[in-house]
């Protein structure tokens, strides 16, 4: 029997019934396949390919057209989980039209079940528009990447009080906008847990401490792909880097030695 799809009704389920929501990001059909069949509740096609997979400095430079790309890409080796693309940057700040309109796309051409957007209160008129149209929408405020010339670098976030009062607001805001969850970038912990029972949609943290409703990591960063990034937060649960370089190895050495093919 196929396990049944996630959907934005299950994750609220989730939350209520304080089962934690697994999220990771995937890029591809491949990727998404073997996160799916391990039971991942929630796949993002996060602009942070920009990086991981492009190779830049910060998410800045992904395109919409590329999103759309990687979105279609993901959806096709999905099966059961949830699949959210995020709004690259200026995808959706211009006007409420063009959020629409590229949202759109993502769902449209991407198969996307929901998108996400950073930000807090200055983009709630463009979350009410893309609800009103049908679409489900992701926040993501405290350490927000498609800001990290304004922030200075990828610096946590809500360590004062003004800043953290700022992020419940953001998170009421975003929850009244008709957002359906929130993720939480590196904020402390305690804020993490205040912004969780402030509202009534689930939490998702990465490098928010335990009381969100679920968590998030990048699929490379867990599985030991990506050896340049070891914040405090990260778990790696295989080293598959060094997997990779040794099986790389070897098959490059018996190409070389004329064992491979062996016949
Ligand atoms: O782009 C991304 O991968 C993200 C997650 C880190 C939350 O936004």
């Amino acid at each position: 029997m196929k396990p049944r799809k996630v959907t934005t009704t299950t994750l609220a389920g989730m939350r209520a019934k304080n089962t934690p929501i697994a999220m990771a990001t995937a890029y591809d059909a491949t990727f998404a396949s073997l996160l799916d069949q391990a039971g991942m509740d929630v796949l993002l096609v996060g602009d942070s390919l920009g990086m991981v997979v492009q190779g830049n400095d910060n998410t800045l430079g992904v395109t919409i057209d590329q999103m759309v790309y990687h979105t279609r890409c993901v959806a096709r080796g999905a099966s059961r989980a949830f699949v959210v693309a995020d709004m690259p940057f200026l995808s959706y700040q211009v006007s409420e039209e063009e959020a629409l309109k590229n949202a759109g796309r993502l769902i449209a051409e991407g198969h996307a079940h929901g998108v996400k957007l950073e930000g807090g209160r200055e983009i709630c008129t463009a979350v009410s528009r893309l609800v009103a149209a049908g679409i489900p929408v992701m926040g993501h405020i405290g350490l927000t990447p498609q800001h990290v010339h304004q922030l200075g670098g990828f610096k946590a976030q809500g360590k004062d009080t003004e800043s953290a009062t700022e992020l419940i607001e953001a998170a009421r805001s975003l929850e009244r906008a008709g957002a359906f969850a929130i993720v939480l970038e590196c904020v402390p912990g305690e804020l993490a847990q205040t912004i969780t029972e402030a509202i009534g949609i689930p939490t998702i943290g990465i490098g928010a401490g335990v009381h969100c409703d679920g968590q998030v990591l990048v699929c490379y960063d867990f599985l030991g792909m990506n050896d340049g990034f070891k914040p405090r937060f990260l778990k790696t649960f295989d080293d598959l880097g060094s997997r990779i370089r040794e099986a790389t190895a070897a098959y490059v050495t018996e190409v070389k030695e004329r064992s491979f093919p062996a016949t």
